[in-house]
Order: C-alpha cells, then sequence, then structure tokens
C-alpha cells in the first residue's frame, strides 16, 4: 500500500515554462494523475522579493514556480548548465565554457530554489528532482534540515570517467549528488559510468543506490493522437513522395549537421531519387543565449541552402527545414505520414522523439525508424535501423534501405518496438522509480557532507 503523500517534482521548468524538451513532456503525463506539487523556476526573469512562489493547479497536479534574477538565470542556466555540464556530458568537451562565477551562481540557484521550497514541504512527501541543473539540490536541501527521502533523475547521458574528470569542480559535485537517497540513470552504461566516476575520485564516500529506469511514452495516448485527422498533410496522399521526418530541438548534440550533409550524400549519390522524397526537419531554437546554439543555427541555414540550392527545382524542394515548435496534435500526424523517422543524434539520454515516432505509426503500414546508437533509445529499440551518425555514407545507406524496405520486413520491426513501448511506458517508469524511492530507508548516512555550499 502507499505510504507516502504527495511526491514532489523538483525541475528547473515548471509546466509554467514548458519548452520543446523530454523533461517536461514527459513528466506532465505522468504526473497529472497523481496527488503531486511540482516546483521550479516559472520562466520569467525579475527579480525575487522573496514572495514570490506562485501556485496553480492543473487536475491533481499542483504548480509552485518562482521567478529567477536575470543575472542568477544567466549564471546558472546559460553559464553552468548549459556552458559546462551540458556539453561535458554529451561529451563536447570542446564545448565547455567554465567560469568560477558561473559555478557560484548554480550553486547559489541551488541554494535558493531548496529555501523556497522548503515552507511548501509536508512531512510525508516523497521528493524527486530531475535533471542536471539540480545535481547539488540533495545537499542543499539537507543543510537546511530537509529530511524528506529524495531522489534524483538524470534525463541526459552521464560521461565516461575520462571526460567526467575534465569537468571543473566535478569531486564537488559527486559529494552532493551522494546526498540523495536514490539516483536514476536513463541506461546501465550511464550508471555505470556515474558509479566508476565515484570509485576513482570519491572512494571514501559512501554511494546512494543507483538505478537505471529508461524513460517511456504513453504509445496509445500517442497512437491515438497520430490516428486524428492531419492538421497538415505534408506528402500527397498516394506516397507519391516519401517523407522523412526528424524533429529535434536545435541543439548541437542532435547531430543535425550530420543529418544533412548525409542526406546531401544520398543525393549526390542516387539522382534517381530525385523528385521521389522529401527530408522535412522541424528543428524549434532552444537555448539561444549560449553561443554554440546561435553557430549552429548559421551552420544549418547554410547547409539547408546549399542543398535546396544545388537539387531543388521549381516542381520538388528536397528538403523543408522548419524552426517552429509545434504542438503536439500537429506534430503526431505528421510522424505518421513519414516513411522514414530520421533520428540521429551525436548522444543522447534517451531521444523520445524516437519513441514517440514509432508509437504514431499504422500498424498495417508503418515507417521506418533509422536511429543512432548514441541514443539510449537504441538499447531498447531493436526494430530500428541502427546508425554511427559520424558516418555520412552508412547514413545515406541506412536511409535507401529504409526508403524501399519490403511491407512484412517494416511490419516486423514496427511490432518489435511497439512491444516495447508498451512495456516499458513513462508509467511504469515513473511507478518503478518512486517504489524504489519509496523503499529505501532515508538514513543517517545519505546526509551531506559540508563541502560546497
Ligand atoms: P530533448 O529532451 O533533448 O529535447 P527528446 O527527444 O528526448 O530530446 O525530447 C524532445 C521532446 O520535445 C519530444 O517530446 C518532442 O516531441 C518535443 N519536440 C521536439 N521538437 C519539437 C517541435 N518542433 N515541436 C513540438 N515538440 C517538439
Ligand atoms: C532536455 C533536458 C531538459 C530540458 C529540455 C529542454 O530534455 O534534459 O532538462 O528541459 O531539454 O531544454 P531547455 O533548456 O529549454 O529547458
Amino acid at each position: 500500500m502507499k505510504k507516502h503523500g504527495r511526491v514532489v517534482i523538483v525541475a528547473n521548468r515548471t509546466p509554467a515554462a514548458k519548452s520543446a524538451g523530454g523533461l517536461a513532456s514527459g513528466l506532465l503525463d505522468a504526473l497529472r494523475r497523481e496527488r503531486s506539487l511540482w516546483f521550479g523556476w516559472n520562466g520569467e526573469l525579475r527579480e525575487d522579493d522573496g514572495n514570490c512562489v506562485q501556485l496553480f493547479s492543473c487536475d491533481r497536479l499542483t504548480v509552485a514556480a518562482i521567478p529567477l534574477s536575470p543575472e542568477a538565470h544567466n549564471r546558472y542556466y546559460n553559464g553552468f548548465a548549459n556552458g559546462v555540464l551540458w556539453p561535458a556530458f554529451h561529451h563536447r568537451l570542446d564545448l565547455m565554457r567554465f567560469s568560477d562565477d558561473d559555478y557560484t551562481g548554480y550553486l547559489e540557484v541551488n541554494r535558493h530554489m531548496a529555501a523556497q521550497l522548503r515552507p511548501l514541504l509536508q512531512d510525508d512527501d516523497l521528493i524527486w528532482v530531475h535533471d542536471y541543473h539540480l545535481l547539488p539540490f540533495a545537499g542543499m536541501c539537507r543543510r537546511q534540515g530537509i529530511r524528506q527521502r529524495m531522489g534524483f533523475f538524470l534525463h541526459i547521458p552521464f560521461p565516461v570517467p575520462s571526460v567526467a574528470q575534465a569537468i571543473p569542480r566535478i569531486d564537488e559535485l559527486l559529494d552532493e549528488m551522494c546526498a540523495y537517497d536514490l539516483l536514476g540513470f536513463q541506461t546501465e552504461d550511464d550508471r555505470k559510468a556515474f558509479v566508476n566516476l565515484c570509485r576513482e575520485r570519491r572512494p571514501q564516500i559512501r554511494v546512494p543506490n543507483t538505478g537505471g529506469y529508461p524513460i517511456g511514452v504513453d504509445p496509445l495516448a500517442l497512437q491515438a493522437e497520430a490516428e486524428a485527422e492531419p492538421v497538415v498533410q505534408l506528402w500527397p496522399r498516394d506516397r507519391s513522395i516519401r517523407g522523412i521526418i526528424s524533429v529535434d530541438r536545435l541543439d548541437y548534440t542532435k547531430g543535425l549537421p550530420e543529418r544533412f550533409k548525409a542526406y546531401a550524400l544520398l543525393l549526390e549519390q542516387h539522382p534517381e531519387l530525385h523528385g521521389t522524397m522529401q527530408l522535412v526537419q522541424i528543428a524549434p531554437p532552444s537555448r539561444t543565449d549560449v553561443p554554440a546554439y546561435v553557430d549552429l543555427h548559421h551552420e544549418l541555414t547554410g547547409l539547408a541552402g546549399e542543398i535546396l540550392g544545388k537539387y531543388g527545382d521549381l516542381e520538388w524542394q528536397p528538403l523543408v527545414y522548419v524552426e517552429r515548435q509545434l504542438d503536439r496534435p500537429v506534430l503526431m500526424p505528421l510522424y505518421r505520414q513519414a516513411r522514414v523517422g530520421l533520428v540521429t543524434p551525436l548522444r543522447d539520454g534517451m531521444n523520445l522523439v524516437a519513441k514517440e515516432f514509432v508509437a504514431a505509426q499504422d500498424p498495417a503500414d508503418p515507417g521506418v525508424l533509422v536511429l543512432s546508437r548514441f541514443a539510449g533509445a537504441a538499447c531498447q529499440l531493436d526494430g530500428a535501423l541502427l546508425v554511427n551518425p559520424h558516418d555520412p555514407g552508412e547514413m545515406a545507406q541506412a536511409m535507401l534501405q529504409a526508403l524501399s524496405m519490403p511491407h512484412a520486413e517494416r511490419v516486423a520491426r514496427y511490432r518489435r518496438m511497439w512491444a516495447v513501448l508498451c512495456a516499458s511506458d513513462i508509467e511504469g517508469w515513473r511507478v518503478r522509480y518512486l517504489k524504489d524511492l519509496e523503499a529505501l530507508a532515508a538514513t543517517e548516512e545519505t546526509l551531506a557532507p559540508a563541502t560546497a555550499g
């Protein structure tokens, strides 16, 4: 029987400050059903006058959201979270930009959020903290006397020790993370990387319980949305143009330039395909105050222009490039119209787009998923054509194979993946994680050592 009271979610974004991203879309669906509180930033950049917690309700979920000052947000979110942790955790040390001020700002926002949450808590709450913005949150809470059981889930990959050791202050962050009662990761590889790093860097510290909890989707709900009459019909219903769809935040981890180059190679090698297919790339802008994201936008518009200039003509555009966020009821039927879903991140925690694409397919006539081996989803979706996103020739070949795959093989592959989606859905993820967190005794040893903060 359930012993805890509310589930308290803590995440950088609340549904009040939603953006295209796996965390918000995954969690919101899972949490509406449970008496719960979701605490985080409200999306506003202004001074917190100390009395700024805004409360509102969404089904059984209450949202409590606070503003952040522009300076604090800049250091915490643009500076350390997205200028150091995001690139490093995705193995892009070349894009890491560290400054002491940003790190201090990151700790300060974590401490501030813990202080703002404290008066909202009830004794039997179970606290579930999400993602790399909040690695030191548990340490901050413990030092402020918050004793409720507290788990953490990392939505992005955890870097292998040889890469992680290059992150400034990583030892301090590991100490802080070990103040959680349970640390959840997307894959077993991520979990092992964390444990190995702790063994190497912090042999004296007690590592909390850890587990792999691959996040899922709600396949039946997505299927129903995808079956609806399309708001936009992208390609002729007679399939005279075979559609290839890609949907990603405009992020350098998603392998977008590599994908465009592979598509250009396919166009170069196979003139007989001209006029018969089209790649639609939907890429909403993301983190536009971080320089690497601005560079990516310029690189991609350049590549898109080259492809269109070289291969497009009055009757046929080989590529449609849209930097927009779409509503889910628009997006799901688009996945279903495509013959191929091209999901080729260079590195990704899970990649929910891959799972959404499969869920949206017509079981009688499904499209084919081409998936990067370096997405967490590749550990589960064995019916996809797995590719190395760094190899344009291999990707072009996989696109060709996907475009011409016989019906029987498409159906067989789809069925394998559909079974995985159902066996590992978002509800199962939530229940499994919370059950494990609840089962743990919060012991004195989980209290944070007096390091940072
Ligand atoms: P990430 O969390 O790194 O952005 P995921 O693939 O795990 O990557 O999750 C992305 C989520 O954002 C998915 O639920 C996807 O549907 C949504 N999304 C991505 N791009 C768009 C878009 N252009 N319009 C609407 N939703 C989008
Ligand atoms: C990924 C991260 C999330 C983040 C999302 C959107 O899914 O794991 O924590 O919310 O991207 O990014 P943003 O920076 O807009 O919140």
